[in-house]
C-alpha cells in the first residue's frame, strides 16, 4: 500500500450519518494523530461539512466520487488506507464501492444492518479480498458491534464453556414530551429492503454453508411469546433485528479458524410497558407483511410517520433530541465451569454455570455508530497483525475479536461489565 495515501477516507460524509462520522473523527482522529479525509459526490455540500464539523483541522482533503462512476470509485479508494463507507441503503449503494475496495487493496469498513448485503458480499468477495490482502468487515455500528463483541466479552469472562447467550436489547428515551423523530429515512428504507428480500437468505446461507454446524446441546430453545426475564425488567419478545444472523457468522468462523465452541444465540426486545410492546409489534407485523409487496413497499415509504406514530418522518431527526435516547443490551450466558479439550466433545452434565454482561450507552443510533465504525477503521490500522489471515469479507467479531477494540470502545463509554456470575 502506498505511503502517501490518507489513513482514512470517509465516504457519504454529506449523509445524516455521515456528518456524525466526520465530527467524531475530527476529535478522535486529531487525538491519534490519523490523517482523515471526506469523500461524496456533491463539492459544495462537502465543504459545507468541513466547515461545520471539521473547521479546526488544518487540511481535510475533499474527494469526489460517485457510486455509479466506477473510475471515481477507484480513484477515490487509492487515495486512502482504509474507506468508511457510510453510503447506504447497501443493497443499492455497496457492491461497486467494496469492488474498488479490493481491486486497489484498501480497508473497507461500514455501518450496514442488511443481512442479504453482508452474506451476498461475503459469498462473492471473500476470496478476492483475501487474495488482495484487504478487509471488509461490515456492521460495524449499533448494528452489530454491540452484540458481536458483547458475545465474545461474555465468552471470555465466563470462566469455562459457553452453551448459550440470551441477548436482551432495550432502547428508550429520557425526554418524553419530544414527539419528534428519533431515526433518519435511510434507516428505515434499509430495513424495509432488507425484509423485502428475506427470501434470499436461505440460498444464501445454504451457499455460505454448505457444511452445517454439528449439533450443540443442550439446545436453546427460542421463548416465543411474551414472557417476562429475570435479566430485564419489563416485557420482552423475539427481536428480528440483523444481530443473531451476524453472531451466527462470528461463531462459525470463531469455530472454524479456532476450534472454538460456538455459543448458541437468541436476540429479544424488551419494553418496560405492555402497550409499548403491543404497538411495537404491530408496527412489526405492518412492515413485515408491506415490506414483501410492492405497492406496500410504496406505502411504507411514502407514509413513514403514519406506519411509526411518529418515530420516523422524511425529516432528519434532531441531533439534540438523541442525546436523550439510551440503550441497555443485556446477555444471559449459559454453560458450563469446566472447558473440554474439543468443541463437539460432549458434557456429561447439565449447564452448571450462568454469567450475566451488560453494556448501556446514549445515543445509540448515529452518535455511538460513528464512533464504532471510526474506531474499527484506526483498528485495521493500528492492529492488523491481530486480525485473521490476511484480509477477507468478515464480521466485526472475526475480525477484531482479537484486537483491543473492547478497550477503545470503553475509552468511548460504551463499556462491557460483567453483572454476575453463578455456579449452580
Ligand atoms: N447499523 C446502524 O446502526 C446504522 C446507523 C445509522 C445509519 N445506518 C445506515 O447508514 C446508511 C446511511 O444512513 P444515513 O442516515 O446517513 O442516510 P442519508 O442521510 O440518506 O445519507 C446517504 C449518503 O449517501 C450518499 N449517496 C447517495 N447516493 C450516492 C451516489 N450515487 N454517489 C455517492 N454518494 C451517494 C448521499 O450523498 P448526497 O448527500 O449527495 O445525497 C449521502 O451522503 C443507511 O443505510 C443506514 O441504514 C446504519
Amino acid at each position: 500500500m502506498a505511503n502517501n495515501r490518507l489513513d482514512i477516507v470517509i465516504f457519504g460524509a454529506t449523509g445524516f450519518t455521515g456528518k456524525f462520522t466526520v465530527k467524531n473523527a475530527s476529535r478522535i482522529c486529531k487525538e491519534q494523530k490519523i490523517k482523515f479525509g471526506i469523500a461524496g459526490r456533491r463539492k459544495e455540500a462537502l465543504d459545507a461539512v468541513v466547515k461545520e464539523f471539521a473547521s479546526d483541522i488544518e487540511n481535510v482533503p475533499i474527494i469526489l466520487a460517485d457510486v455509479n462512476d466506477e473510475e471515481s470509485l477507484k480513484k477515490m479508494t487509492e487515495q486512502t488506507k482504509v474507506l468508511v463507507n457510510i453510503c447506504g441503503p447497501y443493497r443499492s449503494f455497496g457492491e461497486p464501492v467494496i469492488k474498488a475496495c479490493i481491486s486497489t487493496r484498501t480497508h473497507y469498513v461500514d455501518v450496514t444492518g442488511e443481512e442479504q448485503f453482508m452474506e451476498e458480499m461475503q459469498l462473492r468477495y471473500n476470496e478476492a479480498a483475501k487474495t488482495a490482502g484487504t478487509y471488509i468487515v461490515s456492521a460495524c455500528g449499533f448494528d452489530c458491534i454491540p452484540s458481536d463483541l458483547g458475545i465474545i466479552f461474555t465468552q471470555e469472562n465466563f470462566g469455562g464453556e459457553v452453551n448459550s447467550v440470551e441477548i436482551y436489547l432495550r432502547l428508550w428515551t429520557t425526554d418524553h414530551n419530544n414527539k419528534k423523530s428519533f431515526l433518519n429515512f435511510a434507516t428505515w428504507e434499509s430495513a424495509i429492503y432488507s425484509l423485502a428480500h428475506a427470501n434470499e437468505l436461505r440460498r444464501l446461507r445454504d451457499q455460505l454453508y454448505p457444511n452445517k454446524l454439528p449439533t450443540f446441546t443442550p439446545k436453546l430453545k427460542s421463548k416465543n411469546l411474551v414472557h417476562r426475564s429475570d435479566v430485564s425488567a419489563g416485557w420482552s419478545v423475539l427481536f428480528r433485528s440483523a444481530d443473531r444472523a451476524l453472531t451466527y457468522r462470528t461463531q462459525r468462523f470463531l469455530y472454524d479458524k479456532y476450534d472454538q465452541r460456538p455459543a448458541q444465540v437468541q436476540v429479544y426486545h424488551t419494553l418496560l410497558s405492555f402497550t409499548g410492546l403491543l404497538l411495537m409489534s404491530i408496527v412489526g407485523m405492518i412492515l413485515l407483511t408491506f415490506s414483501r409487496i410492492s405497492c406496500g413497499r410504496n406505502l411504507l415509504l411514502k407514509y413513514p410517520s403514519l406506519f411509526t406514530n411518529g418515530v420516523i418522518t422524511h425529516e432528519n431527526p434532531d441531533p439534540e433530541i438523541l442525546k436523550s435516547t439510551h440503550f441497555s443490551m443485556t446477555f444471559k450466558a449459559t454453560g458450563w465451569t469446566e472447558k473440554l479439550a474439543k468443541p463437539t466433545d460432549k458434557h456429561i452434565n447439565p449447564p452448571n454455570k450462568e454469567v450475566i454482561t451488560e453494556i448501556t450507552g446514549v445515543s445509540p443510533a448515529y452518535e455511538m455508530t460513528s464512533i464504532l465504525v471510526i474506531l474499527s477503521a484506526i483498528t485495521i490500522l493500528k492492529e492488523a497483525n491481530k486480525m485473521p489471515d490476511n484480509g477477507g469479507v468478515l464480521t466485526p467479531g472475526a475480525a477484531f475479536g482479537k484486537t483491543s477494540l473492547i478497550e477503545q470502545m470503553n475509552k468511548h463509554d460504551y463499556k462491557y461489565k460483567v453483572m454476575s456470575s453463578i455456579e449452580k
